[in-house]
């Protein structure tokens, strides 16, 4: 039976698994290309923000997550500090690329301060889940009082960013292959 539960650090090397099974090839080329990409994107949230990130379970088996991160000062400090580390070690180039990461929210920060990123196994794609997820953190968000949430996604990427405009999410801006897409909540609106 599938369910959806508040993420737990044990979740980490499962939410990391997933990341690489849903990235792009060229993300995943080799392994130490799938390490990296790994800990670019997935990483940091369970690692350090657990309260905002769910999972989708089958019979206890981690199979999709939505991670979230609503303190952009602790995501600056980490992709200065741990994440960085890691990355370097693997490859310094990529390294400065993590350095880069944070730019982007941090430029949509005053009116999106959290940002997020949702992936789901393939067998287990386009039953619902990905909603149910959504609106897990959606709820969080709005119960934190967080004024909008953003992300960035593939450009070429029509079927997210068709979920996403379901949402209510819009086009902010494009930039290096990825759109940045930005939803505002309904306490924004007040
Ligand atoms: C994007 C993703 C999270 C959506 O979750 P999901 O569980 O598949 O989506 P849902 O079943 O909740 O569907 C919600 C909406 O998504 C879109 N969608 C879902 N599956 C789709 C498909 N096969 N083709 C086109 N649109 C689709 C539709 O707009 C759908 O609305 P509808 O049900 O009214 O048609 C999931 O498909 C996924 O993980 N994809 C691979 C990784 C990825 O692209 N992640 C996002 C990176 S930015």
């Amino acid at each position: 039976m599938l369910k959806i539960r508040s993420a737990t650090p044990a979740d980490i090397a499962r939410a990391e698994y997933i990341c690489i099974q849903t990235a792009d090839e060229k993300l995943k080329s080799n392994a130490r290309r799938a390490r990296i990409t790994a800990l670019l994107f997935s990483t940091y949230y369970i690692r350090h923000e657990s309260r905002n990130c769910f999972v989708l379970t089958d019979e206890e088996k981690v199979v999709g997550y939505i991670l979230c991160c609503t303190d952009l000062r602790g995501f600056l400090k980490s992709y200065r500090g741990d994440i960085f580390k890691e990355v370097c070690k693997l490859s310094p180039l990529w390294g400065v690329v993590c350095l880069f990461i944070p730019v982007k929210y941090a430029l949509l920060q005053k009116r999106y301060p959290a940002h997020l990123h949702i992936d789901i196994l393939e067998p287990y794609q386009s039953s619902g889940y990905g909603s149910r997820l959504m609106q897990a953190l959606l709820t969080r968000l709005k119960e934190q009082g967080v004024r909008g949430v953003c992300l960035s996604c593939g450009a070429k990427n029509t079927r997210a960013i068709h979920f996403y405009e379901k949402f209510g999410f819009e086009s902010l801006f494009t930039a290096f292959g990825g759109k940045m897409m930005g939803l505002k909540t309904a306490l924004d609106e007040r």
